[in-house]
């Protein structure tokens, strides 16, 4: 399953397997797995402070004449960037008549209302108030205290990433109809990786769990990601929860060791049925040590499709079961 230690994995990016083992083979995860053990991780994710902050998208995305429009909890938000790219948010209607300010354009780094041309400068203006808004370089971030209901932090917790311009970064966005926490618990299930994603990882073997709170609060997973027929990756891997509603991966042994995975989950609101969505904004940081991932730096407007759409695939699967895991819930038929 995992016969080489890491430090020999570590020198040795492609590893070709030698006996692989077909998919119904390999070894069943589920006795692991077990419900109260996810449930729980799930549980302390969700006690700790988040201090109301939500991710509303990717960084790279907010730029220009047209400004960021976003529902959080039901919540019309809107984010643009003001003089000198300063971020700006607050409520996504128009304090005059309503109008949807996601659809107004920026005009001299103030968001100009297209119905009667009122301009807002990102200070509260006639019953429009601004919202903390937060760049951490990738990704965005609003803060919605009545949303939220803690005490409200200064600033988001934000996974420690590897050094930006080390990184090639690529952000994923999906949706399901479904509640974070569905998201978060799906993600703090590593045993499913290579049972339910077989065309991605193989290998899998969870090596520790969370025996309690802490620092060292997180899944441990050697396996392999699949490149080509037998070709694969090892790495080992740290699944941990610094938030309610985030998931990281960190790649701490193998190629791109400091790499990092991170999975966000954001309230959008129900939908017209009354069943809850949420999105899921991924963000990827890869880095490496290896001389030749400065190729990789070169080649990132080619990686980052690449990497999304490698997420998308994932994330087709991981929705579904977030989605199934809510409908379960929802109607009282949740096993375990
Ligand atoms: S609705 Fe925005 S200016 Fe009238
Ligand atoms: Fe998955």
């Amino acid at each position: 399953m995992n016969p080489e230690p890491p430090a020999r994995r570590a020198r040795l990016p492609l590893s070709l397997r030698r006996s692989p083992v077909p998919w119904e083979r390999q070894r069943p995860t589920w006795r692991d797995a077990r419900p109260s053990l996810i449930a729980e991780a799930v549980k302390r994710a969700q006690a700790r402070p988040s201090g109301n902050w939500y991710v509303v998208g990717a960084s790279a995305s907010l730029g220009g004449d047209r400004p960021l429009a976003r529902t959080v909890a039901d919540h019309e938000v809107v984010l643009w960037r003001g003089a000198g790219g300063r971020l700006h948010a607050g409520p996504g209607a128009c304090p005059h008549l309503g109008a949807p300010l996601g659809d107004s354009p920026v005009r001299c780094g103030a968001l100009v209302c297209h119905w009667h041309g009122l301009a807002l400068d990102g200070s509260s203006f006639a019953g429009w108030e601004p919202l903390p808004a937060f760049d951490d370089g990738i990704l965005l971030w609003v803060r919605l205290d009545e949303v939220g209901g803690e005490a409200p932090l200064d600033a988001p917790v934000v996974p420690v990433r590897p050094a930006h311009a080390r990184g090639v970064t690529a952000v994923y966005e999906g949706r399901g109809r479904c509640e974070p926490e569905d998201v978060v618990a799906n993600r703090l299930d590593p045993w499913h990786g290579a049972w339910f994603h077989p065309y991605s990882f193989v290998d899998l073997t969870v090596v520790g769990s969370p025996g309690g709170d802490g620092a060292d609060d997180g899944f441990t997973v050697g396996v392999s990601f699949k490149v080509a027929g037998r070709l694969v990756v090892p790495v080992q891997a740290v699944f941990t929860a610094p938030e309610p509603r985030t998931v990281v991966m960190r790649i701490t042994e193998g190629e791109g060791a400091g790499s990092v995975v991170e999975t966000h989950a954001t309230p959008l609101g129900p939908d017209e049925l009354g069943r809850p969505r949420t999105a899921v904004t991924e963000a990827v940081v890869a880095a490496s040590d290896r001389p030749g991932f400065v190729f990789a730096r070169w080649a990132a407007p080619v990686l980052r499709p690449v990497m999304r759409a490698a997420a998308a695939r994932l994330w087709r699967d991981d929705l579904a079961y977030a989605e199934r895991r809510w409908h379960l819930r929802s109607t009282g038929r949740f096993p375990g």
